[in-house]
């Protein structure tokens, strides 16, 4: 069994690979700086919202395999350190890297021997070349360090399933048996493995995470489309998911893509091709697309109601998501701000993230229930698809609410079932007008799909 420190181990990264190595009986420390997170996580309470994670910190801290320390000291022991720690967008759109600079002089001072430095998180091209040159600086000349790109693909709120489930485990490194060790920790997990040089292996995380916004902006200007020619973007994306080449995920269409790592990593990519004299003009037609799914849906609520101004908007859901409480780069905060400037009172809940957003939207009225946010309210709109969300009780919400009209930002209700309830819906890419088609989808032994109309 391997001693592995996580650097960064308070993150939802570091923590998740944290709890994940020891579940698989390696001796792990996490390492992190936030003294506030360090205790929460000994405590056994998780920093953030993920779902199964206190069960798998507990086992670990339980069974000895898992600690967390403030301080680098266990570095001197350890074969494998990851560096988990942020690269949040700087003022120009690039990574941040002062987080993992700081991280790599740590590790090289108390690195005792040959160490294999893991980069975990999500850094720009050539990242390996400039940890290796930090580490071999502020090193002593007894130690030795081979780094290996491993970048991570965990979704938040599904990170555990992620995390022992990987569609495929990417190595870069240019020493086969770097490769070797590294991937070892990985075999119980049964895993595709892909080795390559290392910036192909940094290209692989930001070119995934680019495709999969890609995606969904390219499915959200459909929907626009739709809108002006009376077909519904649901069934358009059901029919198109069902080509092999295509596939289904990332095709629902909505108010877009936030979070902590699509904005920023495609502003990334974007910078770095910049910086390499690269295009970039899909990428960022990406971004701005996204950004405008937010204004479409401001503009749904100024135009049915006549403008916003005074009006009172219920906002379903704060999180950038389902299943965290995660609010960076969230579009319902970007419609919130949109809502307040055009002098509209919100009133806002989420399942969880209400806490968290306390103090980020101060002029909203946070509240814990949908009911209570919908009543008296002339609109809802629903931003985050929370499972809650799709069962709620229309009546009920018709009964609360003064005005009539339910803007599903996410597609999630069924149109019909809110107009039974005599309100008025409004999704995204979907006809202003129904009867609208239902999908019904038949799968019998020769695979016949059937969309038929209602
Ligand atoms: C994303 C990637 O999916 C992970 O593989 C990656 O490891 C992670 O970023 C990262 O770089 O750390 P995450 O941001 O947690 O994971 O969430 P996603 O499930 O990918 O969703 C991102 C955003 O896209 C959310 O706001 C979601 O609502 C939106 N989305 C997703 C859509 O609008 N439509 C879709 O069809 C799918």
């Amino acid at each position: 069994m391997a001693r592995i420190v996580i650097v960064g181990g308070g993150g939802y990264v570091g923590m998740t690979y944290a709890a994940a190595f020891a579940d698989l009986g390696h001796d792990v420390v996490g390492v992190d700086v936030d003294a506030t997170k360090i205790d929460a996580l000994r405590a056994r309470i998780a920093p953030i919202h993920e779902p199964g994670i206190e069960d798998l910190l507990r086992r670990g801290l339980d069974s000895g395999h898992l600690r967390f320390e403030t301080d680098y000291a266990s570095v001197s022991d350890a074969e494998f350190v990851f560096i988990c720690v942020g690269t949040p967008s700087d003022e120009y759109g690039r990574a941040e890297m002062k987080y993992i600079t700081a991280a790599a002089r740590e590790i090289a001072l108390h690195a005792q021997g040959h160490t294999i430095v893991v980069n975990k998180s999500t850094m720009p091209v050539g990242s390996v070349e400039l940890i290796a040159e930090i580490l071999n600086e502020h090193a002593s000349h007894a130690v030795s360090f081979d780094v290996v790109s491993n970048p991570e693909f965990l979704r938040e709120g599904c990170a555990l399933h992620d995390v022992f489930h990987p569609d495929r485990i990417v190595l870069g490194t240019h020493d086969a048996l770097a490769a070797a060790h590294v991937g070892a920790l990985y075999e119980p997990l049964g895993s595709p493995i892909v080795v390559t040089d290392p910036r192909s292996a940094e290209m692989i995380k930001y070119a995934s995470n680019a495709f999969l916004a890609t995606k969904i902006s390219f499915i959200n200007e459909v929907a626009t489309i739709c809108e002006g020619l009376g077909a519904d973007i649901c069934a358009v994306a059901r029919g198109m998911g069902l080509d092999e080449r295509i596939g289904p995920r990332f095709l629902q269409a909505g108010v877009g893509f936030g979070g902590s790592c699509f904005p920023k990593d495609v502003r990334a990519l974007a910078a770095m091709a910049d910086d390499a004299g690269g295009d970039a003009s899909l990428l960022r037609a990406v971004l701005d697309i996204n950004v405008s799914m937010q204004v479409r849906a401001v503009d749904k609520l100024a135009t049915r109601l006549g403008g916003v101004q005074g009006k009172t908007i219920a906002v379903l859901g704060l999180a950038f998501k389902p299943n965290t409480d995660d609010l960076r780069e969230s579009p319902a905060l970007a419609v919130i701000e949109q809502l307040l400037a055009s002098g509209a009172t919100v009133r806002a809940t989420d399942p969880v993230a209400v806490p968290r957003a306390t103090g980020l939207v101060p002029d909203a009225h946070l509240v814990d229930d949908p009911y209570a946010a919908v009543t008296g309210a002339d609109a809802m709109i629903l931003m985050t698809d929370w499972a809650e969300y799709r069962d709620l009780d229309l009546d009920h919400l018709a009964n609360a609410m003064r005005g009539r009209l339910v803007v599903d930002g996410r597609n999630v209700l069924d149109p019909t079932s809110v107009r039974d309830a005599g309100l008025l819906y409004e999704g995204i890419g979907r006809p202003a007008t129904w009867p609208a088609v239902r999908i019904v989808v038949e799968r019998e032994q020769s695979e016949v799909i059937t969309l038929a109309a209602d």
